[in-house]
């Protein structure tokens, strides 16, 4: 790698010391940052799927840097998505990004009870979303009730987690059911991955594919990509089925064909030429993917790939001076609609980075296990 993992990782640390703080005395919870401040979620308060990664942030960088500030901010706002399992109006699948994250991380890191049940609780909320024609729900509108997305690949952590924690085989078995349902329904023969399908939720029959937040009806999301890629060696991290580490690879050799030269990543892999959309937020959750999905095969490719995406990304898109309050920029939420973010910072970019390099010097708590 052409930037030093450690050397970055310092910088990415000293950046936060300064500017989180600013999060800490406003008493929010961050989804993105502008010139001098960070910005609150765009729907749905403190229950909008990305809240965990400001805590799942701060636990990465208390794994780096030992300073007790950041353990502090992550329970701080651990405490902010812990008040939305009363509230519960607006949760969905991605109670796992949410919960795994931060009471799961507190739980898995000092041992607390109270964060154990809370990652228990969630753990529930997503079994309860399994409709048992054969899929795990993803939103709550009524005319998406037969909705399943690729993002889900991710969530079934906290599932596989709560069976290690409860020794009850039945959440495994249904992340099983899902990932299952995600190999057949979902990875396309050419290793590309559709965002969302439709199910009859009465039967399960299959309605089709749905558009979702990538070019187009049957394009390429990158970061539905990303989610597959990574969700699947999870799930052969969590369970050692060779299916789910032949999907992660067909998933990642076709990622890695589509990296830019410069090392960043387009919103879509299909998007019209000319058309510059480019999504950091899907080159950082690829890398952690990727170099995981390093260790567990022969493919010396797979870090080469984490490491083209990682010195693309600091080369052409950190932020280390106060632009902004975070690092990551060119954060791209969805194709079409910019109302959650287009070529800006967004909190997870800055979460997956810095799960990369901790990655790379050996200090990633691993969160998702
Ligand atoms: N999981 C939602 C997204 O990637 O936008």
């Amino acid at each position: 790698m052409r930037n030093q993992p450690a050397l970055i990782a310092e910088k990415i640390a000293a950046k936060f010391q300064r500017t989180a703080k600013l999060a800490a005395d406003a008493g929010i919870l961050p989804y993105k940052s502008a010139a001098g401040e960070w910005i609150t979620s765009p729907f749905d308060g403190n229950s909008w799927w990305t809240g965990g990664f400001w805590p799942g942030l701060m636990w990465q960088l208390y794994s780096f840097t030992h300073n007790d500030f950041f353990q502090q901010e992550a329970l701080r706002t651990e405490k902010m998505l812990t008040d939305e399992l009363r509230t519960f109006r607006f949760l969905n699948h991605d109670v796992g990004f949410m919960y795994l994250l931060s009471c799961g991380a507190h739980h898995k890191l000092t041992g607390d009870e109270q964060a154990a049940q809370d990652t228990l609780h969630a753990a529930n909320l997503l079994m309860g979303r399994y409709n048992p024609v054969g899929y795990i729900r993803a939103w709550n509108e009524k005319k998406k009730m037969g909705y399943a997305i690729i993002d889900c690949m991710m969530n079934l952590s906290i599932l596989f987690r709560a069976s290690r924690m409860t020794e009850d085989p039945r959440f495994a078995k249904v992340a099983q059911l899902h990932a299952d349902m995600t190999i057949r329904e979902f990875l396309r023969p050419n290793g590309s991955s559709a965002h969302i399908v439709e199910f009859d939720p009465a039967t399960g029959a299959r309605i089709g594919e749905v558009a979702g937040q990538g070019y187009t009806l049957g394009s390429s999301w990158s970061r539905g990509q990303a989610w597959g890629l990574y969700g699947f060696t999870l799930a052969y991290l969590n369970t050692k089925e060779e299916r789910y580490l032949k999907a992660a690879k067909g998933l990642a050799d076709y990622f890695a064909a589509n990296i830019r030269p410069d090392g960043l990543t387009n919103s879509d892999f299909c998007q019209p030429e000319g058309e510059e959309r480019i999504d950091n937020l899907a080159g950082a959750i690829a890398a952690c993917g990727f170099i995981e999905l390093s260790k567990v095969t022969d493919r010396p490719d797979y870090l080469a790939a984490a490491e083209t995406l990682l010195d693309g990304m600091i080369d052409h898109c950190a932020d280390f001076e106060d632009t902004i309050c975070g690092i990551l920029t060119h954060c791209t939420a969805s194709y079409h609609d910019d109302g959650a973010g287009r070529h800006t910072n967004i909190i997870y970019g800055d979460y997956f980075l810095m799960e990369a390099l901790n990655k790379l010097t050996g200090n990633d708590p691993m969160l998702w296990i």
